[in-house]
């Protein structure tokens, strides 16, 4: 089993002066959510997500060894313009993950980063931002240590991305990953996501998502202070649990194809997630009357034409419409027909499972 010190570089057996690199690194969609967490980025239980495709932070890391190696020294570029009121989240990153990267001081930074959805859409951009930011650093430690293995540059990368934001873990590497020790499935680990490792059915092949921008204003509720409602709790403990039995479901059902057993799981997932916010104390309502509407107008072209899509939600009012591949034309005409009127100003993102991280640019 891996421990987090596993992540501490001993020695260094190259050194560079200065360099760039780019990774773009996508955002990803809780299947089994993660809510609540204990001390250092460990969830309080395991999550499973469909990475995606389209929704990206395409990030460049810019390097230059400098003089004095005291402190923490870089530029923060978004969309090509200074972005002082990101680089405290950035700051701490740097201070979580110096002890598994102790070149950090050595070098100024140019982070130059923008995503390919709107910044304010409600789409949570912590878990690509925090993602593409950690592929670099790794890329700038493979230069240090060359001899590393991919698969322990994907692990510490996710590993790293965890310490920025927990969903970033699973924004690294495969389709389906999975986040959280989990007794059934082999290499699960608290510390880093890891790629579903068990068959999925070709009906999970190219799962689509579209994303209904039902709310894009500011955060209700920063998903800190919503991990901390999860402590004392009055349903914490039942909630766990029943995260890991969803998760051991959704081993069955990636394996059989079984979409209507999926639905099931997914949107239970996604009610409990906003449960827990509402019977938490404080309480939050985080759906907003057209995310009813979207939910109910789902069910109801569910009901009628057994087409076989299904809803998640992340901690707020959008809504993620999921349903396989071969209905999409279908699908797609509904969304525009009846979904779209729900939507702030009409919009809505397609985006479908994707691979992971990309590296764009090594120089
Ligand atoms: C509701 O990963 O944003 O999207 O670790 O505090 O950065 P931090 O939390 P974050 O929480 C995401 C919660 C969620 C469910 C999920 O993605 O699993």
């Amino acid at each position: 089993m891996f421990t987090a010190a596993d992540f501490i570089p001993k020695t260094y057996s190259s050194t560079i002066e200065n360099g760039n690199f780019e990774w773009s690194a996508p955002s990803n969609i809780a299947l089994v959510k993660y809510w609540g967490k204990k001390d250092n980025q460990i969830p309080a239980n395991p999550s499973v997500s469909f990475t995606l495709n389209n929704c990206k932070t395409i990030t460049k890391l810019a390097f230059e060894k400098k003089e004095s190696k005291d402190a923490f020294s870089f530029d923060l570029l978004f969309e090509g313009k200074p972005k002082e009121d990101f680089k405290p989240k950035i700051r701490k990153f740097l201070e979580r993950i110096e002890e598994y990267l102790p070149f950090l001081k050595d070098y100024h930074f140019t982070i130059d980063t923008h995503n390919t959805f709107p910044h304010s859409s409600g789409i949570a951009s912590s878990a690509s931002g925090m993602a593409a930011l950690a592929m670099n650093f790794m890329s700038l430690e493979k230069k240090l240590n060359p001899e590393m293995t991919d698969d322990y540059f994907y692990q510490k990368a996710s590993f790293l991305a965890r310490l920025g934001s927990g969903s970033a873990c699973r924004s690294v590497k495969g389709n389906v990953v999975v986040w959280g020790n989990q007794a059934n499935i082999e290499g699960s680990s608290d510390l880093f996501g890891v790629e579903f490792p068990y068959a999925i059915h070709e009906n999970f092949h190219n799962y689509q998502d579209t994303i209904l921008l039902v709310d894009k204003g500011e955060k209700q509720v920063s998903s800190t202070v919503g991990h901390d409602l999860m402590h004392n709790h009055p349903y914490a403990y039942s909630r766990f649990a029943q995260a890991h039995e969803n998760l051991d479901k959704l081993i069955a059902i990636f394996e059989s194809g079984n979409i209507e057993e999926f639905i099931k799981v997914v949107e239970s997932e996604a009610l409990t997630l906003h449960a827990m916010m509402m019977t938490s104390m404080p309480y939050f309502i985080l759906m907003k009357p057209n995310t009813l509407q979207i939910i109910n107008a789902i069910w109801k072209f569910r009901a009628e034409t057994k087409t076989p899509v299904c809803f998640t939600l992340d901690a707020g009012a959008n809504v993620h419409v999921l349903y396989p591949e071969n209905v999409s034309k279908k699908v797609l005409q509904f969304i525009k027909n009846e979904l779209v009127g729900f939507c702030q100003n009409g919009q809505y993102i397609c985006d479908e499972i994707g691979e992971g991280s990309q590296l764009i640019i090594d120089n």
